[in-house]
């Protein structure tokens, strides 16, 4: 709950750009059902395109195990990148939740369209931004920390491609810190 608020304060703070959804009531310890995210590949076609998924495990609470939902992204990575990453299938999917205090992170095509002014000068390639903070996260570098108190990478999810989908089948371990 703690972690919720932060989220909610941060996000009100800096007014970024989130679908309600993502503080809906329930979907954090809440009563919601466990459920796969997928995503069609059809949204993901070309180089950065990105889709937010929603996806919820049970984790271990004071109240014993309960529902969490872990908001994420999946995103195209241009093939060069992805190759070089090996990642699968060109994919890179992660949670939103920001490994410093749990803020939401916000994926941004457009260095311009990034909330406050970026000091990296590393940002050749679309970007991942936690405003709370100003915790900078590169993707074209596996989501390497360019800047601010992140201690870590965003989290990733496990996934397989079934049925003209991406299917979020589990979080990496930790990931659900601030769940
Ligand atoms: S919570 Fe993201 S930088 Fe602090």
């Amino acid at each position: 709950m703690i972690a919720r608020r932060r989220l909610l304060r941060c996000l009100l703070g800096a007014g970024a750009s989130l679908s309600l959804s993502f503080f809906k009531k329930g979907s954090v310890h809440g009563a919601a059902a466990p459920s796969e995210a997928k995503v069609p590949l059809a949204r993901l076609r070309s180089p950065w395109s990105f889709a937010e998924i929603e996806f919820t495990k049970k984790i271990k609470t004071h109240r014993g195990l309960q529902p969490s939902t872990f908001p994420g992204y999946v995103i195209r990575v241009p093939d060069a990148i992805a190759n070089r990453l090996a990642l699968k299938d060109g994919l890179y999917a992660i949670s939103r939740i920001c490994p410093h205090e749990g803020c939401p992170i916000n994926f941004y095509r457009r260095r311009a369209d990034a909330p406050f002014p970026l000091t990296v000068e590393e940002f050749a390639n679309p970007m991942l931004v936690c405003t709370c903070h100003q915790s900078a996260f590169d993707p074209a570098q596996g989501g390497k920390v360019l800047s601010g108190p992140a201690p870590r990478p965003p989290w990733t999810f496990d996934f397989v491609i079934r049925g003209g989908n991406v299917v979020i089948r589990d979080l990496e371990p930790g990931g659900e810190k601030w769940g």
